[in-house]
Order: C-alpha cells, then sequence, then structure tokens
C-alpha cells in the first residue's frame, strides 16, 4: 500500500461488509495510518450503483481527490464495491452510467480486494455487477480488474457454512459454463478446468468442510474467475441475474436455484 500512498494525508478507504461491524480481530488487523478509514457496507441485498454514488460522494466531500486507493474486504458484493468506487471517484457522474462494455474513460485509483470468502472470482474477473435502476449488469473495462490482491484462507475462518457453500458453488457454476460456452478458448480452459477438479475435490470428496477446503475453494475461485475473464458466463448467470433484480435473491442462491432447473 505504502508506494501508492499519493501523500501522507492521503487515506487508502477499507470496505468491509458491515458483518465484520463487531469483529475487531479482523478490523484491529488493518494496517490503518493516518487518515485511512474503516467503511461498512451493507451487503443485505446486491450491490446497487446508488450505493456506490453515495459512497464516492462522501468520499468526495471529506477528502477531494486526495485519495490514494481503495481496499474490498469480504465476497464479490464488496469486491464489487471497491472496484466500482475506485472507478466512480476518477469517472464522473452516475455509475448507472456505466452499465455495458468499455464506458469507462478513466484508470481508477489504486484497488485492493482482500476475499474472506471465496467462489465469486470477483478478486480476478473484469467485471463488476452492479443492481441499476433498471438492470444488473457486468461493468467490463481494461481498467476494472483489481491492482493487487491478498488471498488468505484463514479469513475465511468466522465465515458461516451456509454462506461457503452457496459462494463455492458459484465457482462450480463459473466453471461448467465458461467450459462450455462458445466464448472457450486455450487460456480459458485450462484454468476452467482446473477449477473444476478443485470445486469437485471439496464438493464431492470432502465429507464435512475443513480448513484445507477454504484454501482449495479459494484457489478454484481464483482460477474460476480467470477461466470466465477470457470467456463468458451463460445462461445461469442471466437468469440468476434476473431472479436477483426481480426477487432480491442472492447470487450464489439465484446460481442454484436456475442450475437445478436447466440441463
Ligand atoms: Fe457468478
Amino acid at each position: 500500500m505504502n508506494p501508492q500512498r499519493k501523500n501522507t494525508d492521503s487515506p487508502f478507504v477499507f470496505i468491509v461488509d458491515h458483518c465484520f461491524k463487531n469483529n475487531k480481530d479482523l478490523t484491529n488487523s488493518l494496517p490503518l495510518s493516518k487518515n485511512d478509514l474503516i467503511l461498512f457496507a451493507d451487503t443485505t441485498h446486491e450491490p446497487k450503483t446508488k450505493q456506490v454514488d453515495s459512497i464516492r460522494d462522501r468520499l468526495k466531500s471529506a477528502f477531494g481527490d486526495n485519495i490514494s486507493g481503495v481496499i474490498g474486504v469480504e465476497g464479490g458484493s464488496v469486491m464489487d464495491i471497491a472496484k466500482a468506487v475506485a472507478l466512480m471517484l476518477t469517472n464522473k457522474g452516475s455509475s448507472t452510467n456505466y452499465q455495458e462494455w468499455d464506458l469507462i474513460q478513466n484508470p481508477a485509483l489504486y484497488k485492493v480486494g482482500i476475499p474472506t470468502l471465496a467462489g465469486t472470482g470477483a478478486e480476478v474477473s473484469q467485471p463488476y455487477v452492479l443492481m441499476g435502476s433498471k438492470r444488473k449488469l457486468g461493468i467490463y473495462s481494461d481498467y476494472t480488474p483489481f491492482d493487487q490482491i491478498i488471498l488468505d484462507p484463514d479469513l475465511m475462518n468466522s465465515v458461516k457454512q451456509e454462506k461457503r457453500f452457496y459462494s463455492g458453488m458459484d465457482c462450480y457454476i463459473h466453471c461448467i459454463e465458461s467450459l462450455e460456452g462458445s466464448y472457450i478458448n486455450a487460456f480459458s480452459k485450462s484454468h476452467g478446468e482446473k477449477a473444476l477438479a478443485l470445486c469437485r475435490d471439496v464438493f464431492l470428496e470432502c465429507d464435512e468442510w475443513h480448513p484445507e477446503c477454504d484454501e482449495t475453494i479459494m484457489m478454484a475461485s481464483y482460477l474460476g474467475g480467470s477461466s470466465i475473464a477470457t470467456s463468458q458466463v451463460g445462461m445461469v448467470h442471466a437468469l440468476s441475474f434476473g431472479l436477483s433484480y426481480l426477487l432480491g435473491i442472492k447470487h450464489g442462491e439465484g446460481n442454484c436455484l436456475v442450475n437445478n432447473h436447466i440441463e
């Protein structure tokens, strides 16, 4: 972080899932200095363009342009919010204006992803996904990936089992959709096949979830995200986005629901 700090007054902003609000072990372990701050993001619902705009406006009014970077700590929702805020601090207007391919004009502030939940691949994949007023859609740009990620499976210790399962299944479905999709290519295939094998090790071979499963799913998430970065997700994600938009169903759960009903 420090080599990226603009000056001693210029803060890094840690965006942390609100479920960690009372987790002093995690918040005390964040290396804050001087004006650095922690913002807790509500992830009860999928991340919204309005939520991103409001965090950006709050930071702009407190620090102007003197912000060094944004660090997202938690699962896909918070990492998507962190990516989006880092980009909206350097691109004008509402984040709803950028819900498409290659509309982002300017590079983001320095952005870091620290997943405490594995499966979404948000730590490595290109897009971030936001719910707008009219649709839920990924924002794709060469400027969207993180500059730095930290993968530490011990950070998954406090996450509820159900959350780990649905998030891990998101990775499994990324692999299936990437490998069966028409955008498949050698890069995507090699990462997707390894990620799928790691998912199967956990979901089919382990009788119960143990610490090694966290490590395995964390690597599967990285490789699965890397696979879809150069191919695409498919029908399950398209329909799952609709379930999130209309019924507020969380991404991993929506994927599993759709996946149960298609071949
Ligand atoms: Fe996904």
